[in-house]
């Protein structure tokens, strides 16, 4: 009874999160149209077959959330984790950001970033207004709206896509069952605000996490908010996942979640190849990005639609591109991949 209960409230909270995406994307493209005319992206209708398509896809996607976590790979309070009463007080300023935004996509000025910003710490595709977001990924102001304006993005869908590397990651670690939990390493490349790592701690608690990211903005909104947790705080480091600061098999897992689309195909690569570095052998790599042409071509009216409206660069490339080639490239062996809604979860493992 009680199990039904919490399901039911979750289902409710979840339809709750949609609208409140759906309505807000209506409401600032209707204002940008208005507003801004020559800024406002020519995205193209998306009809009702696919419209039920991503309803059914989305259905499943919150009954597997739900399995899972009554299979005990997470606790179900994990459900209703977010910082509510944050997120309500910064609404507000996703709105007075967005004037901004809509400047720089119509003068199509993607290299907005903070003036005193020292750009030899980062590559350059890094440099970059990534979704036209105020300042890119290079300012506590950027950083403090981020999951946010994902979690409208998505619908209210991010988190549970997020948790879909759990159980990969989860089965992979029993490689090293023989060891105690609390010697495990887990990392987190990329980690932006640590929403992934929080996630990893509710199905790991025990375990030694690690997220890297290159923003040093980022990571401190991810120290803010990991900070909240009861259990021990993450090691947080700066640093290029292409070359990442850790030694060759040093962690018995990783796991990167929506980092790939942003990447060049050379940096992407790099990526994949220093993750296998990084690992122990044995151990398990579990990405997490957006589905791509080859297993959900009937979504490429939706990926054409989101290249459209934010700015994107390596999107295009990146839904065409063979990551199981990548990761075989790499060294990986036992490739695996599911798609839920609109993200791809492979795992690999390094031999
Ligand atoms: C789309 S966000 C995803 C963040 C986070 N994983 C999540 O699920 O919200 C991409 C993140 O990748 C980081 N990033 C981009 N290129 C990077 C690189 N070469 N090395 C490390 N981090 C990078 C950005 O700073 C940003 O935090």
């Amino acid at each position: 009874m009680a199990d039904a209960v919490t399901k039911l409230a979750y289902q409710t909270l979840q339809q709750g999160k949609s609208l409140v995406g759906v309505a807000h994307k209506e409401v600032s493209t209707r204002l940008m149209e208005l507003l801004a005319p020559k800024g406002a992206p020519r995205t193209r209708p998306v009809q009702p077959q696919l419209l039920g398509e991503l309803q059914a896809c989305h259905q499943q996607l919150l009954d597997v959330d739900w399995q899972e976590a009554e299979q005990g790979l997470y606790p179900t309070s994990l459900l209703f984790d977010a910082p509510w009463l944050d997120w309500a007080a910064r609404y507000p300023l996703v709105w007075l950001d967005m004037p901004s935004t809509w400047t720089r996509r119509s003068q199509r000025n993607v290299q907005d970033l903070p003036r005193d910003l020292e750009t030899s710490a980062f590559p350059d595709y890094y440099l970059q207004n990534f979704h036209h977001q105020t300042d890119g990924y290079l300012s506590d102001h950027s950083a403090s709206l981020y999951d946010l304006q994902v979690e409208i993005l998505f619908n209210g869908t991010a988190e549970p896509m997020r948790r879909r590397v759990l159980k990969p990651l989860v089965q992979g670690l029993r490689a090293f069952s023989d060891r105690p939990a609390t010697s495990l390493r887990v990392l987190d490349v990329a980690t932006g605000t640590g929403r992934t790592l929080r996630q990893i701690r509710a199905a790991l608690p025990q375990a030694q996490l690690v997220g890297l990211d290159l923003s040093p903005a980022y990571l401190r909104q991810a120290n803010r908010w990991l900070s909240q947790l009861p259990s021990e705080l993450p090691q947080l480091v700066q640093g290029n996942a292409e070359a990442m600061p850790f030694a060759e098999g040093s962690m018995q897992a990783l796991t990167c979640v929506f980092l790939l689309h942003e990447l060049p195909a050379e940096a992407r690569q790099n990526v994949i190849n220093d993750c296998f570095r990084v690992l122990e052998p044995g151990g398990v790599l579990v990405l997490a990005d957006s589905v791509q042409l080859a297993d959900s071509p009937a979504f490429e009216p939706v990926m054409d639609n989101f290249r459209r409206a934010f700015h994107e660069p390596y999107y295009r490339d990146y839904i065409g591109d063979d990551i199981d080639a990548r990761l075989t490239a790499a060294g990986f062996s036992g490739i695996r991949a599911e798609s839920h809604l609109m993200t791809r979860v492979w795992s690999a493992t390094k031999p």
